[in-house]
């Protein structure tokens, strides 16, 4: 335990004390969990699956590899071998351990995004490496970690990386023996950037070697509480994971696996739920604008990346006496330090609650 780092959610527990003290309520854009219902034919389809005596295999059933391959291919423009697709449970689990189901360990260097999903941290200690974040591939100097984590479009910050930014990660990444592991948990969700799959052919030449994809279907299908997602990509790498986690037990269980095959074959709900997504933003995009904000990057994801050029706890601390919680963008990175993160995942009627004080 003594590796890993303090858990910082704590030190927000005052500000969301204050919130919460609001007459109408806390308006909590702290976290990017989502808040509208499962799509129908999902959970129809994990009921329907309900019946389950047996052992499912960790490999997943050929459905849900075919079906995850497809939607690659139909909505991010990649063609992958269903063989080399492997569901996770949850990416959150997925990145914890990929250091170590990788055999990084003591020695080895697992480098990070300067501003980044704390979990990537996380998974470098918890396989007794050492994790080093850094802005751009210059930051890594004459360094070759083992690993080199990109997320685009980014948590914190909603950056998505251009094609030819990706395309010159994996150059580098490939002449240096270097595993390229890219979290395009939040790919289908781009407002002002197409974000680009490190697996498309013009990003890698048709050739997967060295690289995996991390997907996730919490965002797209509001399905963080079933824990469904997948990695994709190297086959030999695909298959290294695979038996470690066959031995493991790391598997999904079979109406997860049932339901996760029919929201990746169905699209219409990602269309609706990227329109709720697209209507709050511009919401809360306005109104923190209005009120003195300057939106950074943001171009993707579920994330404002705000600053009023202050220490972020300032104004997380001005933000909370308008009964409104957001994160310190400090969580995320020492470069986060002027920043906040407000996450659009919260229902229309408490972006509406945040517009009016924010105005007010
Ligand atoms: C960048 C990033 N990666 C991975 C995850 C994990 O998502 P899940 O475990 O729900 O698939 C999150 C969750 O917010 C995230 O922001």
């Amino acid at each position: 335990m003594k590796t890993l780092p303090d858990f910082p959610w704590d030190l927000l527990a005052p500000y969301k004390d204050q919130a919460q003290q609001h007459p109408d309520g806390i308006v909590d854009l702290s976290i990017g969990t989502p808040v509208d219902p499962t799509p129908q034919l999902v959970r129809r389809a994990l009921a329907e699956a309900a019946d389950a005596p047996g052992y499912p295999a960790t490999y997943g059933t050929p459905a849900l590899r075919e079906a995850a391959a497809g939607w690659l291919a139909r909505r991010l423009g990649v063609a992958a071998d269903p063989a080399a697709i492997l569901p996770v449970i949850g990416t959150k689990e997925l990145v914890a351990w990929l250091p170590t189901l990788l055999g990084a360990g003591a020695g080895d260097t697992v480098a990070i995004p300067g501003l980044a999903y704390p979990t990537y941290d996380v998974g470098a200690r918890l396989a007794g490496a050492t994790s080093l974040a850094v802005d751009g591939l210059l930051g890594l100097g004459p360094q070759t970690p083992k690993i080199l984590w990109i997320n685009s479009p980014s948590n914190p910050t909603g950056q998505v990386l251009p094609a030819e930014h990706l395309r010159k990660v994996v150059g580098w990444a490939r002449e240096r023996g270097v595993i390229l592991i890219s979290d395009e948990c939040y790919a289908e969700l781009g407002w002002e950037a197409e974000p680009v799959s490190v697996l498309r052919s013009d990003i890698c030449g048709d050739d997967h070697t060295g690289l995996l994809a991390v997907h996730s279907l919490s965002k797209r299908s509001n399905l963080a509480g079933y824990r469904a997602g997948f990695v994709a990509g190297d086959p030999t790498l695909v298959k290294e994971l695979l038996e470690i986690r066959k031995h493991a037990g790391m598997i999904m269980p079979a109406p997860v696996q049932a339901a996760m095959t029919v929201a990746l074959e169905d699209d219409e709900h990602v269309e609706e739920q990227r329109a709720r997504y697209a209507r709050r933003r511009e919401s809360l995009r306005t109104a923190f604008e209005a009120h003195g904000f300057r939106v950074d990057h943001s171009e993707g994801g579920l994330y404002l990346w705000l600053t009023r050029d202050e220490p972020c706890w300032d104004t997380v601390k001005t933000l909370s006496e308008l009964g409104i919680l957001v994160a310190p963008g400090e969580f995320y990175g020492a470069r986060g330090a002027r920043h906040v993160r407000a996450a659009f995942t919260a229902t229309d009627e408490r972006v509406a609650a945040a517009v009016a004080r924010l105005a007010g």
